[in-house]
């Protein structure tokens, strides 16, 4: 008798031994893919159905294979299945177990099938169910948007550019411009789902089957719109992983992007908005602090989502076709992925919809930094005729006069304004104030409350139907 390990009871065969301890390490992943439990019994019981009806398997073994996977289900679920790294993944797991719970029967469920079509099946079907459970966040994280625009459509902050002060804007403008972020995130959402729609199932190893199998009953059976059209794409292809990476890439690098804005705005010196005492944390020994934790984590946690983006790419980059077992490193990069993001909009999801706007702090800041310079350079060209480039010089002198006098451009007096130039009368102190400067800015897409309220009902209805 040989210390050898026996050899695996799924593919054995030829070897003469089990694998070293090192090898079962390496090659398992049923520590992270038994996430696809759910996805493989579901597979599998179509396959096994479609095997029946096509005369490849008798009725009788059909069910018992069904039979046999939901009671495995049950017991996944129940906490009561024994995994077993030894059996490497998923796969060969529910099928050893079956043979355990329904004898040789459990051998014909493979007929037709390989492991490579298998995992890509499982795989998109769990992506798939992802991608709608993003595109249910993002709509709500679009709604709170909605809401917390309207209620500031005409509420006046700053815009900058640089992060200097550049022009006023409204507050709910600022927020329908992330409406627009997240709108273009879940379009390429649906976008990516509608190109993902196809099922795999049945191109088996790589080369397709010479059984008389139908791919379009099982394409149909699990929800995909129609099978895959080349067996060795259809074991090769991870691109729906990727763009679900990407996607999830982009969509992160927004939310880092307002976690950042939110992180600015609740600092004392700005003001602007006040987080809730559930979206904050304390500090443990300096006790007037508020600190934006949540949006500080978002913002890091961008980093891991794009980490994992280009994780994979360089994990397929230069594979040849069709399946290699470097795939295998497909899922965690793309489980983790999704974990992360799900917790990331449903943080900003409920810091936005509870956060305490500053409209008077917003207000004064907007007023500040010569923000209607402008307003006064578009007056002269309107009401005085002068080329913008001129306009733009003369309102240059008005705000180092304003500067030197250390007020604002609207508290400049007239006499001070007409030697600069001669043909200003008071007409333009109703172009400094900021409340008039967005008031003007009707222009399709511009920050006048009446503009932003035209794109609120906008999206408002468009999001219903998203
Ligand atoms: N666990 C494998 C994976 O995730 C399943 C496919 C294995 N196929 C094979 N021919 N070894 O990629």
């Amino acid at each position: 008798m040989s210390d050898k390990k026996a050899s695996n009871q799924m593919w054995g065969g030829r070897f003469a031994s089990g694998p070293a301890a090192i090898m079962e390490a390496i090659n398992a992943s049923i520590g992270f893919d038994k996430k696809l439990h759910a996805q493989d019994i579901r597979g599998s019981i179509a396959h096994s159905q479609m095997l029946a009806e096509t005369g490849i398997i008798t009725e009788q073994d059909q069910e018992k294979i069904a039979h046999g996977l939901n009671t495995i289900l049950k017991e996944i679920e129940d906490g009561k299945f024994e995994f077993s790294s030894r059996l490497e993944d998923i796969h060969m797991n529910v099928e050893a177990r079956l043979a355990e719970l329904i004898g040789p029967a459990a051998g014909r469920l493979h007929t037709a099938r390989s492991r490579n079509d298998q995992v890509a099946v499982d795989f998109r079907l769990w992506v798939k169910d992802e991608f709608h459970r993003v595109a249910v966040a993002l709509k709500g994280l679009i709604e709170v948007f909605l809401v917390r625009a309207e209620e500031h459509a005409a509420t006046v902050m700053p815009g900058f550019t640089h992060m200097q002060t550049a022009q006023p804007v409204t507050f709910g403008h600022h927020c329908m411009a992330y409406v627009e972020m997240f709108s273009r995130d879940l379009s390429r959402v649906r976008d990516a789902i509608e190109r993902m729609d196809e099922s795999p199932l049945g191109a088996a190893a790589l080369a397709g089957t010479g059984f008389p199998i139908d791919r379009f009953r099982t394409a149909k059976a699990l929800g995909f719109r129609e099978p895959t059209r080349n067996s060795l794409d259809s074991v090769s292809d991870r691109d729906f992983a990727l763009e679900f990476l990407s996607i999830a890439s982009i969509c992160a690098t927004h939310l880092s992007r307002l976690a950042e804005e939110i992180v600015i705005w609740s600092t004392p010196q700005f003001g602007f908005v006040r987080l809730s005492d559930s979206f904050s944390t304390g500090s443990s020994i300096m006790p007037q602090k508020k600190n934006p934790d949540a949006a500080e984590l978002v913002r890091a946690k961008t980093g891991r989502v794009n980490g994992h983006l280009i994780g994979l790419l360089t994990v397929m980059k230069g594979l040849p076709l069709a399946y290699s077992k470097d795939m295998q490193e497909d899922k965690e990069a793309v489980f983790d992925a999704a974990e992360t993001l799900d917790l990331m909009l449903a943080a900003m999801t409920g810091m936005m919809g509870d956060m305490t706007i500053n409209d008077a702090a917003m207000k004064k800041a907007a007023g500040s930094g010569y923000s209607t310079a402008t307003d006064l350079a578009d007056w002269l060209v309107r009401t005085l005729g002068l080329p913008f480039r001129e306009a733009h010089h003369v309102t240059g002198r008005a705000v180092a006069l304003a500067e030197s006098k250390k007020v604002g451009l609207e508290k400049l007096a007239l006499e001070d304004l007409q030697s600069i130039h001669s043909g200003i009368t008071a007409d333009i102190f109703s172009v400094l104030s900021v409340q008039n400067s967005v008031k003007s800015r009707t222009s399709f897409g511009g920050t006048a409350p009446a503009e932003v309220r035209r794109q609120i009902r906008y999206w408002k209805k468009r999001i219903a139907k998203a």
